[in-house]
């Protein structure tokens, strides 16, 4: 199995209010994009290709020293099919990973790639939802309160049969803007199969995600990014034991 990794780097990242692109931002010193990347690596993907903001590419070079840098496009799809159209034609699987999910486990990544291994055609990290979610209207109004127990929340990385992504990525209009790439083969009609995420990989999206992966740093140093011998299975401050996550 040939696995190449993209990943999607080319948010602005306001939310962050860094005044930087989101990837670039430092967490311990480091960009968040370079955590991810190493944990791909960590995780066994050899081939990794980053969409990155066209007018940073300079910065996003230093900052990832040898790794093949694509122009992103003005939404993630479009940042994940440049990178897509980019790898190279050995690829059987393809990982799709949000540059954002800086302390994402080297273990997640080889969970998601075992599933594929297994002849699953597209599989996705989720963990169970644990506030009431609802939907409003225009005006805040609830208007319903999907059950709790059946809803997940999607994390990356995830993973697809190469032709299965490539050939949904084809049936899409081009100026389509998907938040993930579960969504882009369910179109297709794909089925996906979920496997345990981890609350590690959490994305970073506003300044608070920022503080608690600093934290997160500072108290297991740099073992989640770095493929040391898992803590999962402990039961850690703010560590969800993987024996304890459905699906
Ligand atoms: O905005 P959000 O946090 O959902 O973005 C998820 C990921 O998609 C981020 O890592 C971001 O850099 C990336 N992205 C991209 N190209 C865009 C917009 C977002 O690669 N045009």
């Amino acid at each position: 199995m040939h696995a190449v990794a993209i990943v999607a780097a080319a948010g602005s990242g306001s939310r962050l209010g860094a005044g930087l692109p989101k990837a670039l931002v430092p967490l311990a010193g480091r960009p968040l994009v370079a955590w991810s990347v190493e944990a791909l690596r960590a995780g066994g993907v050899a081939e990794i290709v980053v969409a990155v903001p066209a007018a940073q590419r300079e910065a996003f070079a230093v900052a990832l020293p040898g790794v093949r840098l694509v122009d992103g496009g003005a939404s993630r799809t479009g940042s994940v099919r440049a990178c897509l159209d980019a790898a190279t034609a050995q690829a059987d699987v393809v990982l799709v990973h949000d540059a954002a999910r800086p302390l994402t486990p080297p273990e997640l990544v080889r969970r998601v790639l075992s599933a594929l291994g297994d002849g699953h055609p597209a599989v996705v990290p989720v963990l169970p939802v644990v506030d009431t979610t609802v939907t409003v209207d225009d005006a805040g109004v609830i208007t319903d309160a999907p059950p709790r127990a059946a809803l997940r929340r999607v994390q990356t990385p995830q993973g697809f049969a190469r032709a299965v992504l490539s050939a949904a990525y084809a049936d899409l209009p081009p100026d389509a803007d998907l938040t993930d790439d579960a969504t882009v083969v369910r179109a297709a009609g794909v089925p996906v199969l979920t496997v345990p995420g981890d609350e590690r990989a959490a994305k970073v999206t506003v300044p608070h995600d920022l503080v608690l992966a600093e934290a997160t740093v500072r108290t297991t140093g740099e073992r989640a990014s770095q493929g040391a011998p898992a803590t999962e299975e402990r039961n850690e401050p703010g560590v969800e034991p993987m024996s304890q996550v459905a699906r």
